[in-house]
């Protein structure tokens, strides 16, 4: 179990990269500051017609009243009134443009993370677990786009109308206006301390917070395992356990969220008896209008608002660089195989593919996996490539497909190195047929043309026909739908269908790594025939345990340790007495 594993996929200890998530933000705006400006002209205008009204209400207080002027009176209510519908307006105006404008952003920004992605070795993808990939894309674009549709212009539009508010009343009462400045070193204060405490009781629930779920997935994958060895009980607690530390700690920091609310809220009614104390004196004197006091009271009311949404843009703004840094992060990722500079171009192999003394090990430190692998596959050929576990048959196909390099060596198509074709024209021009298959949820005739709508059903059923599996497909037809990773089919099936696909996809190599493994005695006779019909067709490496589906290709190849040990075919390999007659023997002992 990997309880640190927490799907956040970061170190609350990691440090921040400020520089290079500012970057990302940024450059992202950056192209956009004409939406955005303008959307800040909106809210700017809005902002303003809201400041209006105070004046207006001490307008009516002390000119219209005393005046006994009704037609002042009516003339206030109207610019009360109009100053509210243009306030809405803009208001209106303001959400709508932040919105495209965010919008805007966030679908640039994932395109650019998933084809980012995309692009990324396999050796990443077994490194980082999908749920954290995922909670890139989606949850960390969406605080961003909390971020740039709300908290930015905010905190601007904010600052301006705190510095217009502080002007407006410094112009009617100076006296009073400064008596209220010894309120803001206390808010201050009292900010200062709530961010000090708060911080890391902030990162502790996120990281429990993305605890849970983590657990939760991982158990609920296991969950048949789970059952078979009745520990459901066992991790009922533990997600119990998990939970009640969760509810502890969100209880801490709401807590202190609180107080630290209330003691603002208990600032505002403070400063509102000052000005009713103070300056109410001051009207008593006769230095001060009752519309003033008024007006003080109302933007009092102003000025605490964004106090009131600090705390909120201030996480928003935390979790952002959060965000960004961890985006910035896989964007900054290079993939290590690449296209070559001038890429050649293939589109089938027209005479071998050929390994000449290759070596290849994952990792500098490690051992060679491969060691000095050489042969030769001519084109409409096939070779069965054998050995035990760990023995380095599918790190020769993946070097085929260069999902890795290799350090020694050549490895030629049609006498091409293959470090100089393009990786995608290489990448299409072999098929594989993996041990664990992938089926995408759809249609089998979906899955057997891999989602592209281009291909016509009547290759499908060539394909089906060619591979004599037709009865297969009477069992299992083309319009049944496949569940999520095709959990409505059995692996032998699964195997059936990606076996049909390589062939509906028409590629002219195929790589079968261990893909007739898991097969029932009845769906594997379906099968061998199958792959015989497929060897007549195509070149094709197949990595297979089963003599009977061995037996049929060209060659044979026999692995052990990373070393070709043996390399001929299946009468010469068996004339040998070595390796592959052991083997073979030992699987046929029993007579066939
Ligand atoms: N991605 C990888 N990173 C590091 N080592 C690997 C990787 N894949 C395979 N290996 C190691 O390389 C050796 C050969 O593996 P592999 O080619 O998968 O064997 P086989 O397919 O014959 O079972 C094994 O020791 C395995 O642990
Ligand atoms: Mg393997």
């Amino acid at each position: 179990m990997h309880m640190d594993d927490h799907d956040d996929g970061q170190d609350p200890k990691e440090k921040i990269n400020y520089k290079a998530a500012f970057r990302l933000l940024y450059g992202l705006v950056k192209t956009r500051k004409r939406p955005f400006l303008v959307a800040f002209v909106y809210m700017s205008a809005a902002t303003l017609l809201n400041l209006l009204i105070p004046i207006i209400a001490k307008y009516v207080i002390d000119t219209a009243l005393p005046a006994k002027d009704p037609r002042a009176l009516l003339l206030a209510t109207g610019v009360y009134l109009a100053t509210t519908l243009l306030f809405l307006y803009f208001n209106y105006l303001q959400v709508l443009q932040l919105a495209r404008a965010g919008q805007g952003l966030i679908v640039e920004l994932k395109h650019r993370i998933l084809a980012h992605m995309l692009t990324l070795d396999l050796e990443f993808y077994a490194a980082t677990p999908v749920g954290r990939l995922n909670a890139r894309v989606q949850s960390d674009t969406s605080t961003l786009y909390a971020l740039f549709t709300n908290t930015v212009i905010t905190i601007v539009n904010d600052l301006m109308m705190f510095a217009v508010v502080f002007f407006v009343m410094a112009y009617y009462n100076l006296k009073l206006t400064l008596m209220l400045v010894p309120m803001f070193p206390v808010l201050a204060g009292i900010g200062w301390v709530f961010v000090k405490v708060t911080s890391p009781m902030f990162v502790r629930v996120r990281k429990i917070a993305a605890e849970v779920p983590g657990f939760l997935t991982e158990q609920l994958n296991g969950v048949g395992v789970l059952q078979a060895f009745g520990r459901e009980a066992d991790t009922s607690l533990k997600m119990e356990a998990l939970n009640q530390k969760k509810f502890t700690a969100e209880i801490n920091v709401e807590l202190y969220t609180v107080v630290f609310f209330l003691s603002i809220v208990f600032l505002h009614p403070a400063a509102t008896a000052a000005v009713f104390y103070i300056g109410g004196q001051m009207t008593l004197e006769g230095r001060l209008t009752v519309g003033v006091i008024v007006m003080f009271i109302l933007y009092l009311g102003y000025l605490f608002e964004p106090i009131f949404r600090f705390s909120e843009h201030l996480s928003i703004i935390q979790r952002s660089f959060s965000a960004g840094h961890r985006i910035a992060k896989i964007l900054e990722l290079r993939p290590t195989l690449t296209e070559p500079d001038k890429p050649r171009f293939m589109n089938t192999v027209r005479d071998s593919i050929e390994f000449r003394n290759v070596w290849m090990r994952y990792k500098e430190e490690a051992g060679w996996v491969l060691k000095d692998v050489s042969f030769k596959l001519p084109r409409g050929r096939s070779l069965a490539i054998l050995g035990e576990t760990g023995g380095g048959k599918t790190t020769v196909t993946s070097l085929l497909f260069r999902f890795y390099d290799f350090q020694k060596g050549h490895i030629e198509i049609d006498g091409t190195d293959i470090r100089k074709l393009s990786l995608g024209s290489l990448r299409s021009a072999i098929g594989l047929v993996q041990q664990d298959i992938y089926l995408f949820p759809g249609t089998v005739m979906d899955n057997l043309k891999l989602m592209d709508t281009s291909i016509p059903d009547s290759r499908v059923h060539d394909a089906i026909r060619l591979m004599g599996i037709e009865a297969f497909f009477k069992k299992h037809p083309l319009d049944k739908k496949v569940k999520e990773k095709g959990a409505n089919l059995s692996i032998g099936e699964k195997q059936v269908i990606s076996l049909a696909r390589a062939m509906v996809l028409d590629q002219e190599v195929l790589v079968l790594d261990e893909a007739t493994s898991n097969m029932d005695p009845h769906t594997e006779r379906l099968i061998t025939t199958a792959i015989k019909n497929l060897l007549r067709h195509k070149t094709v490496i197949i990595i297979a345990h089963r003599l009977s589906t061995v037996r049929n290709a060209d060659r044979v190849m026999m692995i052990s340790g990373g070393e070709v040990k043996e390399l001929g075919t299946h009468d010469e390999l068996l004339a040998l007495g070595g390796l592959y007659s052991k083997y073979y023997r030992l699987q046929f002992g029993e007579g066939e």
